[in-house]
This record gives C-alpha cells, structure tokens and sequence, in this order.
C-alpha cells in the first residue's frame, strides 16, 4: 500500500515535470516561430526599401536626364546666332566663340552642382533611413529565438518554475508587441523616403531653372561682343 502511493507520487511529479518541460518546448516554439515570422516580415520591408530607394534614383536620373537635352539645345541656337553675326571681323568672331567654349564649361558644373546636391541628399536618406533600423530590430528578434534557453539559465527552474513561465510570458508579450510596433515603425520610416524624394525633386526643379536663366544670361552677355565688333 505504502509503495503503491510512493510509485504514484513519483509517477505523478514525473508527469508533472513532463508537463512543464511541454511548457517550455511550447515556449521554445512559440519563440522561433514569432522570430521567423517577423524575420521573413523584416524581409519583405527590405525588398520593398531597396524598390522605393531604386525607383526615386531612376527618377532622378530622369529628371537629370531632361536637362541635359535643354541645355545643349540653347546652346546649339546660340552657336547658330554666332555663325550668322553679321559685320563682325574674323577676330572678334573668333573671340566670342572662345569665351562660349569657357561659358559652356561653367554651365557644365552649373548641372554637375546639380546632380550632385540631388545625390548626396538621396543617398544620406537611402542609408540613414530604415537600414539602421532593420538592422537593430533583426538582432532583437534573433536574441527571441535563444529567449527560452537564456531566461532558463537565468532563473532556478527546479525551485521556482512559475517565476520562470512567467518571465517566459513577460518576454512573449514584449517580442510580439515588437513585432507589430516595430514592423509599422519601419514601414513609416520606408515611407518617408517619399518626402526626401519630393524635396530633392523640387530642388532639382530649382536648379535646373537657374541653370537655364545663367546659361540664357551668359549668352545674351556674349551676344553683347558682337553688337559692337568686341569694341
Ligand atoms: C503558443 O502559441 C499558441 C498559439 O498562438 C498559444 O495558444 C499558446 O498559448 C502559446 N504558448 C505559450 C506557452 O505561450
């Protein structure tokens, strides 16, 4: 009878620690299905950065691209009002072609100041924004994986094992709460890529305005010498 209630005892606390090992492995599963949820989460937001950084730099790239075009234009129709000067000598002439050649190189850093502003500013913003982020939400969630592993190892399972599950239950709480707000906060941080875009374009748009005035301004400058045979 006494042995009997002994093999009892010993098969129920036997069950009983069957049961909260399960405990634990649930943890343990919990934990690593969370962290590769929100590591293929984290994923995504990456490919959808990388697309948004690619796309405002082909936009850019554009823009660019449609100055080029004007420039070389007005300048071709102010070579034309060169060739067809008339009463001006040959030396003169002659002149005011090599100060075009010089103007035509200060116009040239005019749209180099331009794309290279408009660069800086987007790629400081492709860097500093989101990446650092990722980055640091990526290490937080991996430590979630070993979560089980380290509160055991920090708390006295045999002795106190409730304290142990309900650190396990602070810590689920606090990585799922990361998830959600740290899934938002970095699809914000994509999203403000848009507002550096905008401002990058609209100074490109500036530039290239003043561009064009300075550019209009040298030639009419130039124009000038042949008005008086470069008197
Ligand atoms: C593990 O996740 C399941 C499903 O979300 C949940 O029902 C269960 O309570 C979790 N277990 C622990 C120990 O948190």
């Amino acid at each position: 009878m006494f042995a009997k209630f002994i093999l009892v005892t010993v098969l129920v606390q036997l069950a009983c620690a069957q049961q909260q090992f399960d405990v634990l492995v649930e943890f343990g599963t919990n934990f690593s299905t969370l962290a590769l949820e929100t590591q293929n989460e984290i994923a995504d937001l990456y490919e959808f950065n990388g697309e948004i950084i690619r796309e405002f730099n082909r936009e850019l790239l554009l823009e660019l691209g449609r100055m080029v075009p004007a420039m070389r234009e007005a300048d071709s129709d102010f070579q034309a009002q060169i060739d067809s000067a008339d009463g001006v000598d040959n030396d003169c002439l002659e002149y005011v072609r090599e100060l075009r050649e010089l103007f035509l190189l200060f116009q040239n850093w005019d749209v180099q100041d331009c794309a290279y502003y408009a660069h800086v500013d987007l790629q400081y913003d492709s860097v500093n924004r989101f990446l650092p982020y990722a980055i640091t939400f990526l290490s937080e969630n991996t430590r979630s994986i070993s979560q089980v592993v380290e509160s055991f190892g920090r708390n006295n399972a045999i002795a106190e094992f409730d304290a142990l599950v309900q650190e396990l239950d602070g810590e689920w709480e606090y990585y799922q709460t990361l998830a959600v707000s740290f899934g938002d906060f970095l699809f914000d941080e994509i999203l403000l890529h848009a507002n550096v875009a905008d401002r990058v374009y609209r100074e490109l748009f500036e530039c290239r305005e003043t561009a064009l005035e300075l550019q209009q301004a040298d030639h009419e400058y130039i124009l000038g010498y042949l008005d008086d045979n470069c008197a």
